[in-house]
């Protein structure tokens, strides 16, 4: 019969190890035994970007790359976007189940009461440039929250940590639309909490005077875009939450390191880069000549290509339908059109089909949140805004992991062996 074990013989001393195989994987910690002598420090496994290399155990979000699944706690996302509110997902990937009506109604009532900021905080927002990035004012004002709530470095309280989870819920959106209304010279228009999550932050943002009629077709349309946003397993910006987490610090600054990663233009900064792309091509038949220019290794299609998704990412499949709902309201994205046929070509050019680059999350939500009235540097705040559920569900099952210590990657040393100081006078 025949075990989970991988029998290794190291060819440098002819010794055989029996390494154990669990859920896949093998214990890199495993490959510490296999030795070239008694003084060498057993062999590391090596994987830098981490392709083939799990860095936890967790039950929040599942995706298989080359069938285009992705379900929050088992639920197909297709059903969650379909039926769901982004609170509900939020208590379920962060719970892990979804809320019956009473705790959702708790739930709801815990996140309204904590929309508002400390004045201090608009004062932080008001310091920046008038055309200063907004995720930068976002990361900045959301590791400033750490300042102000002290009690949030009490992280294996869970009492704390419910609350510092429900502060940043909360407060996420009021901050981003705070940083809009910067970046245009206006003044906050302050949280209504008799509105819903969505249709406060559209609120916030847009309110002019006033003078503001939430389209209940876009609200609902942003919502499901947050619910498409919230999880995605171990990407960057939750490994960066993780990874800064595991040094038990307070959420409001692991979460401000997610941020960060998630600003990064091969990250969630995309969305922001899909725009200038298209932007760049101006016109659908300049699309010929660009793609023959990425073919030459001159940039990357950008909103294309994925690290676990080999197909088509099942999100990018759901948004197209969106941008349909949206622009019946708002009239058709001119760049629509160069980005359809962008997909079209790519779709069918070998050079990207051999790579397996199809569209991820970002290529369509640009056109989407364009359309809906949001600055291209927006775009990619409002993926944080639905990220965050995630980054919180991470963290948490992070800290509950009885596997987890603080993350220390070890490493090769290439650099120069011993050497005696030069001094200045004889460099
Ligand atoms: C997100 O991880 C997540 O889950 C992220 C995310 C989430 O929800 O959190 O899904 C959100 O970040 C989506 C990705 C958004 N980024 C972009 O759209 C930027 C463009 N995409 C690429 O930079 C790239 O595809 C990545 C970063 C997304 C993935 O890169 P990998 O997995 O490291 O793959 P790779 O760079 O090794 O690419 C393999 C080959 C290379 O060609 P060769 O050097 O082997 O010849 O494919 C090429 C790459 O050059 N390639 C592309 C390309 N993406 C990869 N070539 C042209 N255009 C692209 N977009």
């Amino acid at each position: 019969m025949p075990t989970d074990t991988l029998t290794v013989t190291d060819n440098r001393t002819g010794k055989t190890y029996e390494i154990k195989i669990s859920d896949g994987t093998i214990s890199a910690t495993d490959l510490r035994q296999i030795r070239s002598s008694p003084e060498d420090f057993g062999l590391m496994s090596y994987d830098p970007a981490f392709l083939n290399t799990a860095s936890c155990r967790s039950a929040i979000t599942f995706i298989d790359g080359d069938k285009g699944i992705l379900r929050y706690r088992g639920f197909p996302i297709e059903e969650l976007a379909e039926h769901s509110s982004f609170l509900e997902i939020a208590y379920l990937l962060c719970e892990g189940e979804l809320p019956t009506r009473s705790q959702l109604e708790v739930w709801e009532r815990d996140i309204s009461g904590h929309t508002y900021v400390h004045t201090s905080i608009s004062k932080f927002l008001d310091g920046f440039r008038y055309n200063a990035h907004p995720m930068g004012m976002l990361l900045g004002a959301v590791s400033a929250l750490s300042t102000f709530y002290p009690d949030a470095a009490h992280v294996l309280d869970r009492k704390q940590r419910y609350v510092q989870r429900i502060r940043l819920l909360a407060k996420m959106p009021t901050i981003a639309a705070f940083a809009f209304r910067h970046s245009r010279g206006l003044p906050y228009e302050y949280p209504r909490n008799d509105l819903g999550y969505v249709a406060n932050f559209a609120n916030m943002t847009f309110n002019i005077g006033g003078r503001f009629e939430p389209n209940r077709v876009l609200i609902r349309a942003l919502e499901v875009l947050l619910i498409l946003h919230a999880d995605h397993e171990q990407n960057c910006s939750t490994a960066a939450m993780r990874a800064v987490g595991s040094s038990q610090v307070d959420p409001f600054s692991a979460i401000s390191a997610a941020i960060a990663a998630l600003y990064g233009p091969l990250h969630g900064g995309a969305n922001e880069a899909v725009l200038h792309m298209l932007e760049e091509i101006g016109d659908i038949k300049n699309v010929p000549s660009f793609v023959e220019k990425l073919k030459k290794g001159h940039g990357k299609l950008m909103g294309f290509g994925h690290r676990v998704y080999k197909s088509y990412d099942p999100r990018a499949r759901l948004i197209k339908r969106v941008a349909d709902e949206v622009f019946e309201q708002t009239g058709l994205n001119p760049k629509l059109d160069i980005a359809l046929e962008l997909e079209r070509i790519a779709l069918q050019d070998e050079y990207f089909i051999s790579r397996k680059l199809y569209p991820n999350v970002d290529f369509y939500t640009g056109l989407i949140y364009q359309a809906m009235g949001y600055p291209t540097e927006f775009f990619t705040v409002l993926f944080a805004l639905g990220r965050t559920p995630g980054w919180l569900a991470q963290w948490e099952e992070m800290l509950l992991d009885p596997e987890t210590k603080i993350s220390r990657p070890r490493q090769v040393y290439i650099g120069h062996p011993t050497r005696p100081f030069v001094p200045i006078h004889r460099r």
